[in-house]
């Protein structure tokens, strides 16, 4: 496998537990704001992979490497700054206990991103780009919606700066408009900020809509790699058509997508999603107005 100097690299990375190979020999690339989906059957290793990516697995062989540079033993803090992992479970990454404010603000105050005056700035611009307005910034976890939390554990990786956010099943717990949602912002995000994405998923309509390129895995190994566009196409593999062909609605009349439009999520309008108060027929806010679904005050 080709590995650049800018972008992320992992190079026939194994990871047993009890001397089996949960991660076999595994090799894949990204270049620099590029995309790479993960896909596979349950078992085949797309966590621990994503684990061993943003180093909270280590690895029993082979490398990751970024911009050129081995990440091996323990991350300096800036390496762990840029590979930010979002987890299918939003709480893994929030305190249940502290406001979204005191969360960003003491990751921003801790890796001293900004002066103490800009603190809460930089929160309320964060809270903007994964569409919130400021006033979300004083519930607590709780208070969102499963898809609004999705989008608050967003703000959170990104208020590191990331270069890299590995993404393990980030809308596999959400309904599917809410789902729809959450790719529409992440594919907008990668742009806007020229994030690299690796995006672990069971579907491949999310997939088809984020990533440039198809990993299969099974049983820990690398089935097939293919370009998007090759793979809904023409997959090579017996195993990757069967996995296409478990998705009803993307047998071959639908698939491939255009670039960013998956089969059956750009049908949703992403301003009408996970807005109360749209769905309730009041005027449509913009979709960075969005609040969270009840107010502290409410206790
Ligand atoms: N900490 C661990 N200790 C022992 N075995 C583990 C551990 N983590 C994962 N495994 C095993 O490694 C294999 C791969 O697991 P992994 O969670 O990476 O799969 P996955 O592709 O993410 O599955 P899913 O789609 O269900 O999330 C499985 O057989 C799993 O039981
Ligand atoms: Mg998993």
């Amino acid at each position: 496998m080709k590995s650049s100097n800018t972008g992320l690299s992992v190079t026939g990375a194994t990871v047993r537990f009890a001397g089996r190979a949960a991660v076999d020999n595994v090799s894949l690339s990204v270049e620099r704001g590029g995309s790479i989906g993960i896909v596979g059957e349950s078992g085949s290793g797309k966590t621990t992979l994503a684990r061993a990516i943003v180093g909270q697995q280590e690895l029993d062989a082979g490398d990751v490497t970024f911009d050129g540079v081995r990440l091996v033993g323990r991350r300096s803090v800036e390496q762990r700054r840029a590979i930010q992992m979002v987890y299918q479970d939003p709480y893994s990454s929030l305190n249940p206990r502290l406001t979204v404010r005191q969360t960003l603000r003491e990751l921003l105050r801790v890796h001293r991103l900004v002066s103490r005056d800009g603190l809460d700035a930089r929160c309320a611009e964060l809270m903007g780009m994964v569409r919130f307005s400021a006033e979300a910034l004083d519930a607590y976890p709780a208070q969102f919606s499963g898809g609004q939390r999705q989008r608050i554990a967003l703000a959170r990786a990104l208020a590191v700066e990331p270069q890299v956010l590995v993404a393990d099943e980030p809308t596999s717990a959400l309904d599917a408009s809410v789902q729809a949602s959450v790719v529409d912002l992440l594919s907008e995000l990668r742009r806007d900020l020229g994030l690299t994405l690796v995006f672990v998923s069971h579907d491949l309509g999310v997939i088809n809509a984020l990533c440039d390129t198809i990993v299969v895995m099974r049983s820990g190994q690398v089935v097939e790699t293919a370009a998007r566009a090759e793979f809904f196409a023409h997959p090579r593999e017996q195993y990757s058509r069967e996995l296409l062909a478990a998705v009803p609605r993307l047998s071959a009349r639908d698939a491939p997508g255009e670039a960013g439009s998956g089969p059956g999520l750009a049908m949703v309008p992403a301003a009408s999603i996970d807005s109360p108060k749209s769905a309730a027929g009041t005027p449509v806010a913009p979709a960075n107005q969005d609040q969270p679904q009840r107010a502290i005050s409410e206790e």
